[in-house]
């Protein structure tokens, strides 16, 4: 995206929001992401030798950026059980997940915002936004109550890609949880699910039905920027953006786009 990997902008939002101590959970054919995050010492010592030193701090930004960690899923048996991989490492603290392909505009504040409400309710957290009814069968959909805080919503119900009639909202799960660490033991207890994988989405569901252990659940109605990198519309809009808004090349960016469009209208 731009000049770095999509990846980089996710694990550079937990980073903003105070995490700095990061899980991946990768598959296989993901060497490179490991490498990408880790020092690349033959390159860092031609760029020294040639004196290139924004290059060489943009090298180095990936490596120092936070503590990395690996784990491999092995089967991919759906975004439940890669969140299972993780509690070996998490333990019995509240954690954050974050979906690699969901991209959250860095200049949008999301994912602190969540670490308050967990913060304040306790729980787990997730991130909701408002899609049309054609678009909710992509998502897991909640359904909601709203709170004192017009940001927050409690979660009663959670079910994951419903045809349009079945949903219970038009509000969408979108990549970002803070979990409490409960949902380890109900993700154990989910059984396969849609497409036969085992879902979070189920997982969540059981503990916004419960008041104590692991409940309730809380959602942070986002209403920023997103874009699902999985998506090739969504990806380029993505960089288009990304490129407007950066100093050093925004401005020629921007103002070739502004004669590319006027020529693309005249046509
Ligand atoms: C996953 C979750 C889904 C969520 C979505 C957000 O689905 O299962 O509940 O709404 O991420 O991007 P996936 O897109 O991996 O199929």
């Amino acid at each position: 995206m731009v000049d770095k990997p999509a990846i980089q902008y996710v694990v550079e939002e937990a980073v903003s929001a105070q995490l700095s101590d990061v899980l991946m959970i990768t598959g296989r054919n993901k060497r490179p992401l490991e490498d990408h995050f880790d020092r690349n010492y033959e390159l860092e010592e031609t760029l020294t030798r040639k004196g290139d030193k924004s290059r060489l701090a943009r090298v180095r930004e990936s490596s120092d950026l936070a503590t990395m960690h690996y784990v491999r899923q092995g089967d991919p048996k759906g975004l439940g059980h890669a969140v299972l991989c993780a509690e070996p490492h998490v333990g019995d603290q509240p954690f954050a997940v974050l979906l690699g392909d969901d991209l959250i505009d860095p200049r949008d504040r999301l994912l602190a915002r969540m670490i308050d409400v967990q913060e304040q309710h306790g729980g787990s957290v997730i991130a909701l936004m408002e899609v049309s009814p054609e678009q909710i069968h992509l998502y897991g959909a909640a359904a909601i109550v709203p709170t004192a805080d017009s940001d927050v919503v409690r979660v009663t119900d959670l079910v994951e890609k419903p045809e349009p009639e079945q949903s219970p909202s038009n509000y969408a799960i979108i990549g970002r949880y803070v979990l409490d660490s409960a949902v380890f033991d109900a993700i154990r207890k989910v059984v396969p699910g849609r497409n036969d994988e085992i879902q979070l989405t189920d997982a969540l569901r059981d503990l916004s039905h419960r008041d104590d252990t692991g409940g309730p659940v809380h959602g942070v109605v986002f209403t920023g920027r997103r874009y699902d990198t999985g998506d090739r519309g969504d990806y380029l809009r993505a960089i288009v953006r990304l490129a407007c808004e950066r100093d050093d090349l925004g401005p020629d960016f921007r103002t070739w786009l502004r004669s590319y469009v006027t020529e693309e209208m005249q046509e």
